[in-house]
C-alpha cells in the first residue's frame, strides 16, 4: 500500500500531515511512503529527515500520488492535485463538510474521511484533530498575546516599583480556552473565563481562574449531546454581553475562542467593548476563521484601533506553531489507520456501521455517504 503525502498548499498552511515518527510506523504497518519535496519544511522537517525515516521523496505531486492507494492531507487538496489522485484511494485530512467538494471526492471515485468530522466519544479522542489542534491554538494564542503586550503578564515586584498582574479574560472554555487558561496562568496573569456550557464553569474554576457569565434556565441546556454549545436565543446573548460589557473593561487581555459548531462563530465583543479598553491592551480572536468573536476582528490579520487596542486575527493559529501541530496532527491520523488497519491485507478496513467512520466518511465507492451532505 503507498501512502502518499504532499505539500499543503492552501494559504496560511504550514503544517504536514506526516512527519518521520508516523512516516517510519506506517513503514511498519506494510506501508511505502512518498512524501512530496519540501512537504515539511514550514514545519521544521527537512525532506532528509523523511528519507531517513524510510519515506521516498518526490519531486511533484504526480510523482508522489502515481499508484497512492492512501493520502494524507492536513486540507483539502486543490482542483489540480485532486486530478492526479488514483480512484479507489482513501483521502484522510481536515476536509470540511462541503458538499461540493464530496460531490468532487466521489465523481473521482476517492473514498474522503474528513476528520474533524470526528464523534467526541471517548474512542476517539488519540484520533482527535480537533482538540489536538485546537490545544496548541489556545497555547499560541496567549504566548503571541504576551509577545503583543507591552507590560508583562506577572506582577513583577522590583526596586523601581511595581507592575501589577495582567488581567487575562478567555472567552469559550472548550480545549482551546482551557489550554489559554491554563497558559495565561504560567505566565504570571490574573485569569477569569466564560463559557455558556454549564461543565465549562467547573472546568475553568479547577485551573485557577475565575467565571464571570450569565447562567439561567437557558444555559442549563446549553450543551449538545456531542459536547458542543447551542445557538441559543438573542436575549440570552444580550444578557451574555451585559455581564460580559463590565468586564471588559477592565481587562489587558482577552483571548476569544467561542464557536458554535456549524454555524459562524457569535459576536460576544462589540466595537463598544473594544473601545472601552485601555490602549496597550491586546485582543486574540482564535475564531476569526469562522468569522470572528470580535466585531472589529479582520480575518487573517492583525490591526490596531484608534484607541490602541490591538486584535490578532490570524488564520489558522495551530498553524502558528506548526511542527507542534505537525507531529500531533500526523499522530492522529496514523492512530486512525492502525485502528481501521486490516493486517492480512495491510490496506485500510473502514466498517460501514462504525461510529468513528460514520461520523468521517464523506463518500464511499463513488457515492456521497456522509448524512450531513447525502441529500445535498
Ligand atoms: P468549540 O471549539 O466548538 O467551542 C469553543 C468553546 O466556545 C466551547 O466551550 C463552547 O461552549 C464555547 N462557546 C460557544 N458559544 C459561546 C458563547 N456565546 N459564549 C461563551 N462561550 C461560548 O468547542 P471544543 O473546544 O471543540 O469543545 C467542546 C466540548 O467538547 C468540550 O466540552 C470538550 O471538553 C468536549 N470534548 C470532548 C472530547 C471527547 O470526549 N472525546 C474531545 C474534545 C472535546
Amino acid at each position: 500500500m503507498r501512502v502518499a503525502v504532499l505539500r499543503e498548499r492552501r494559504a496560511a498552511e504550514t503544517r504536514v500531515a506526516a512527519t518521520p515518527e508516523t512516516v517510519k510506523k506506517l513503514g511498519g504497518l506494510g506501508c511505502t511512503v512518498a512524501v512530496e519535496a519540501g512537504a515539511g519544511l514550514s514545519a521544521g522537517i527537512p525532506d532528509a529527515a523523511f528519507r531517513d525515516a524510510g519515506a521516498e521523496i518526490a519531486a511533484d505531486p504526480a510523482t508522489a500520488l502515481a499508484g497512492a492507494g492512501i493520502v494524507l492531507a492536513v486540507r483539502a487538496p486543490e482542483d489540480a492535485e485532486l486530478a492526479l489522485i488514483p480512484r479507489g484511494a482513501l483521502l484522510i485530512g481536515t476536509l470540511g463538510a462541503d458538499a461540493a467538494a464530496a460531490k468532487a471526492y466521489a465523481a473521482a471515485g476517492i473514498d474522503a474521511c474528513s476528520m474533524e468530522l470526528l464523534p467526541r466519544i471517548t474512542r476517539a479522542q488519540s484520533m482527535d484533530v480537533l482538540s489536538s489542534q485546537a490545544n496548541l491554538a489556545g497555547y499560541r494564542a496567549v504566548i503571541e498575546a504576551a509577545a503583543e503586550f507591552d507590560r508583562g503578564f506577572p506582577m513583577l515586584m522590583t526596586a523601581a516599583g511595581t507592575i501589577p498582574a495582567a488581567n487575562v479574560f478567555v472567552m469559550g472554555a472548550g480545549v482551546a480556552g482551557l489550554q489559554a487558561i491554563a497558559t495565561a496562568r504560567r505566565l504570571g496573569g490574573r485569569v477569569s473565563a466564560t463559557d455558556v456550557r454549564p461543565a465549562a464553569k467547573e472546568e475553568i474554576k479547577s485551573l485557577g481562574a475565575s467565571f464571570v457569565g450569565h447562567e439561567d434556565e437557558e444555559s442549563k441546556a446549553a450543551q449538545t449531546a456531542g459536547g458542543y454549545a447551542r445557538q441559543l436565543s438573542a436575549a440570552f446573548y444580550a444578557k451574555q454581553a451585559e455581564v460580559v460589557a463590565a468586564h471588559i473593561a477592565k481587562q489587558d487581555i482577552v483571548v476569544t475562542t467561542a464557536l458554535v459548531q456549524g454555524r459562524k462563530a457569535p459576536t460576544l465583543v462589540t466595537e463598544a467593548m473594544v473601545a472601552s479598553m485601555k490602549p496597550g491592551s491586546v485582543i486574540v480572536d482564535i475564531a476569526a476563521d469562522a468569522g470572528g468573536n470580535v466585531a472589529l476582528t479582520r480575518p487573517g490579520e492583525a490591526v490596531t484601533t484608534p484607541g490602541g487596542v490591538k486584535i490578532l486575527g490570524h488564520s489558522n493559529w495551530p498553524g502558528r506553531i506548526a511542527a507542534a501541530a505537525s507531529a500531533l496532527y500526523a499522530r492522529n491520523l496514523l492512530t486512525f489507520l492502525t485502528t481501521f488497519w486490516d493486517k492480512d491485507a495491510k490496506a485500510p478496513k473502514l466498517p460501514e456501521g462504525d461510529d468513528i467512520v460514520k461520523g468521517v466518511a464523506l463518500t464511499r465507492a463513488g457515492a456521497v455517504v456522509h448524512p450531513s451532505l447525502a441529500s445535498a
